[in-house]
């Protein structure tokens, strides 16, 4: 069985006192309205993961991740935060290669492949994100570009490696727009990335994988797209930041 999961990334949104005030709301409405097996995951930005870490720390189905990780291991790299770093203040996941991060900080599959090692060598898990821009959706390709990022960044992983990933699929036409993929545009998608994975590590590894839906998901879409056989959940962004909109969309499945 594979893992329901609803991600919320803050992106560059937040005050600490507004992060933890969305925090707390978060902890006290899952603790007393979720009761399915999901696993919700919270991203603030990194100066508010330890204290949004300690607010989650013992409550069910809360879980810490970062919103980027840097590809090297330590050193010098003025401003940048270590995979080892997220994981020393409690984080267990980190979102790896969003479409942000590869266009505007021009994040190569090459880097997102030393992210996504180095993520895994200090026991995170990585939320893998990929997605095409409109004008490749506007092509009869877009299939093959997706599945392209996965094979660039991840298919250099051993099986055991590679099923402790998470996919966050998120058309780039869609994030922040209001304008949702339709259920069967992200079916189509996550079962055609589902195979791609199949046919290189097995129909029980692809089978066992969360492939998360991330693009304008709120309360009111999020039950059609969850109902898809092969969406396993959603990384959230604007929804995330209203916590009764975020909690609703937990409790879509
Ligand atoms: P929106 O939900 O705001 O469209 O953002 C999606 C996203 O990029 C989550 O990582």
């Amino acid at each position: 069985m594979r893992k329901k999961i609803v991600a919320g990334n803050w992106k560059m949104n937040k005050t600490q006192d507004e992060g933890l005030k969305l925090t707390s709301e978060i902890v006290n409405m899952v603790g007393d309205e979720v009761t399915g097996d999901v696993t919700v995951i919270l991203a603030p930005p990194f100066v508010h993961l330890a204290q949004v870490g300690r607010l989650i720390a013992g409550a069910d189905h809360l879980f810490l991740s970062g919103q980027n990780c840097n590809d090297h291991a330590g050193g010098a790299y003025t401003g940048e935060v270590s995979a080892a770093m997220l994981k020393s203040v409690g984080a267990d996941y980190v979102i790896i290669g969003h479409s942000e991060r590869r266009e505007y900080f021009q994040e190569t599959d090459a880097q997102l492949a030393k992210k996504v090692d180095l993520a895994l060598e200090n026991g995170l898990a990585p939320i893998f994100c990929c997605g095409e821009s409109l004008e490749t959706r506007e092509n009869d390709d877009y299939i093959a570009f997706v599945c392209q990022q996965l094979k660039e960044s991840l298919f250099h992983l051993p099986a055991a490696d590679l099923s402790k990933i998470v996919i966050a699929y998120e058309p780039i036409w869609a994030i922040g727009t209001g304008r949702t993929a339709s259920s069967e545009q992200a079916q189509e998608m996550h079962a055609a990335l589902r195979k791609y994975i199949a046919a290189q590590y097995g129909e029980e590894l692809a089978e066992n994988l969360s492939i998360l839906y991330g693009g304008s998901a709120k309360p009111a879409n999020a039950p059609e797209l969850f109902a898809c056989a092969d969406v396993d959940g959603g990384l959230i962004g604007g929804a995330s930041l209203q916590s009764r909109d975020f909690v609703d969309i937990v409790k879509s499945f």
